[in-house]
């Protein structure tokens, strides 16, 4: 069996306006981005880590990162694991 990762992070039974971007959303850690039960990403902790890293020092070295384009025009890969194709940025 396979779970589309995407659909369920953003399961409008589970989660309120599940399109939205929240950062602030007291329900972010009910995703099962790093899967569920027996299998579940032994990595996870570290990509974590990784992630944190990675924005803090992103955020910090460019202050004015931004969109170079209209939100709306981005788009999505249609795999199992959901991301952008591409952002084009400006800095
Ligand atoms: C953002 C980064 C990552 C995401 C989103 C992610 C996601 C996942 C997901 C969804 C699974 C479960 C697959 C399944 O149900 O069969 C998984 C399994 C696994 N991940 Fe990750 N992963 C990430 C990073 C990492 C890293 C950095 C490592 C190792 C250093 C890692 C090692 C593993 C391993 C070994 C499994 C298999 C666990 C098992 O089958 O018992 N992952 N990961």
């Amino acid at each position: 069996m396979t779970v589309s990762l995407g659909a369920a992070n953003r399961d409008p039974l589970k989660f309120e306006r599940p399109d939205s971007f929240d950062i602030s959303r007291t329900d972010a850690n009910w995703h099962i981005a790093f899967g569920k039960g027996i299998h579940v990403c032994l990595g996870a902790p570290l990509a974590r880590v990784e992630g944190q890293t990675a924005f803090e020092t992103l955020i910090r070295r460019y202050p004015a990162l931004r969109l170079a384009v209209a939100l709306d025009t981005l788009s999505w890969t249609q795999n199992i694991l959901r991301g952008f194709r591409e952002i084009p940025v400006l800095f």
